[in-house]
């Protein structure tokens, strides 16, 4: 018995270090990015997985259409990343290879496809989820996932925090031994500062007048705890903010309580409930599939679609039939976040015409339907007359 604690003891005193090393870091960060001074904003396209490049290619497109004259002036650079896939993953044994984590930190933002995740029992090996390990390798520490359902009152956007809490340490828990595994939970003062003034800025620049806060304190005493209380302290330096909390189980009951959701606006929350609640959130909206994802930093940033790598498309030959949409969606989030407002409203404004108004050309994902080539034509044919 006292091998296993002491065993456990040097382990748990390696991942403290490791904390403390990173909370060195956060504290040295610089600010965000001001992208207007920036020579030359590099824009990063990684396919991913499966349908990923064909889906990522369409969105590209979209974007080199809507920021032609950016490009033209060499104000914007686009840089395709090949080798994010599970195959190059799975030859290192990394959930990224060192190569393309070098290509990926030359760019300022990335518009990122799918990455398949393997687990356990799967042909890949069980390494770290390349979205995890992207989100901390770039320290992508804000997660902003936006869901509208105009018609229903719905407009949320929730701000998740994406680095620490169950995620931190999520591939190093340990076996103490036969009988007993412990995982871990980290939050840290820096951590949470960040994502609260990250939601509460957010709230103020749009106009909101409420923000969220959801944890599960009353159980989980010290981390949620912690972030509960530093996310009411920072919430004294935003006086015409109304900020409340909610626990995590009744806050997933209220998401359906028709009347009650539509006053939620903003939403600051720990990794795993933020992970779990955008994807019921996301459903109001017509699932994952229909959500797209901001990972937010200082230095960098990265939009991702939140739907998989469908590789049985892929093996079936139907990956140009695949729905570019939300990743084009993801799109918008990446040219709102540069500032360029008015091609994301346009972008987002033509996404809502061709697949819930007008709907001209329709996307089965098989030779039924669109491919995502004429879908994302369809998109800047829209665009174009909407500029007249
Ligand atoms: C998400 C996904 C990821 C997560 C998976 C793929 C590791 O569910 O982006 O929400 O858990 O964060
Ligand atoms: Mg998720």
């Amino acid at each position: 018995m006292g091998e296993a604690i002491v065993n456990a003891a040097e382990k748990f005193s390696k991942l403290i270090e490791m904390q403390m090393q990173r909370v060195e870091k956060m504290k040295a960060e610089k600010d965000f990015v001001d992208y207007n001074a920036l020579d030359q904003i590099v824009i990063g396209i990684a396919g991913g997985d499966g349908i990923g490049p064909a889906i990522t290619n369409e969105a590209q497109r979209i974007l080199e259409f809507l920021l032609k004259e950016d490009v033209q002036k060499g104000k914007v650079a686009f840089k395709v990343i090949d080798g994010l896939t599970i195959e190059n993953r799975a030859k290192v044994m990394k959930a990224i290879p060192d190569d393309v984590l070098e290509e990926l930190k030359q760019c300022h933002v990335v518009l990122k496809g799918p990455t398949t995740t393997p687990r356990a029992g799967d042909p890949w090996p069980n390494i770290e989820s390349a979205n995890v390990a992207m989100r901390k390798e770039l320290d992508l520490f804000a997660n902003v996932r936006p869901v509208k359902v105009p018609e229903e009152g719905i407009d949320w956007t929730f701000f998740r925090e994406n680095t620490e809490g169950a995620y931190a340490l999520g591939s190093l828990g340990m076996h103490i031994n036969d009988d007993i595994a412990f995982d871990f939970k980290v939050i840290t003062t820096e951590g949470i500062e960040r994502i609260a003034r990250a939601a509460f800025d957010f709230a103020v620049k749009n106009g909101k007048k409420k923000v969220t806060i959801v944890t599960k304190a009353n159980v989980v005493k010290t981390t949620d705890g912690k972030f509960l209380n530093k996310c009411y302290e920072i919430a004294k330096e935003y006086p015409g903010l109304e900020v409340d909390d909610w626990y995590i189980d009744i806050m997933t009951a209220k998401l359906i309580d028709r009347k009650r959701r539509t006053q939620f606006e903003v939403f600051v929350l720990p990794n795993l409930y933020g992970d779990i609640l955008t994807d019921e959130a996301a459903e109001f909206q017509g699932g994952v599939g229909t959500a797209g994802s901001a990972n937010i930093g200082k230095r960098y940033a990265m939009f991702e679609a939140i739907h998989g790598s469908a590789p049985r498309m892929v093996e079936e030959g139907r990956a140009k039939y695949a729905d570019p949409c939300s990743v084009i969606k993801a799109g918008a989030l990446l040219l709102a976040h540069l500032g360029y407002t008015g091609q994301a409203q346009k972008l987002e404004k033509a996404l809502e015409i061709c697949t819930n108004v007008e709907k001209k050309l329709v996307i089965t994902g098989r030779d039924t339907g669109a491919t995502g080539a004429e879908f994302a034509n369809y998109i800047m044919e829209t665009i174009q007359s909407m500029e007249g």
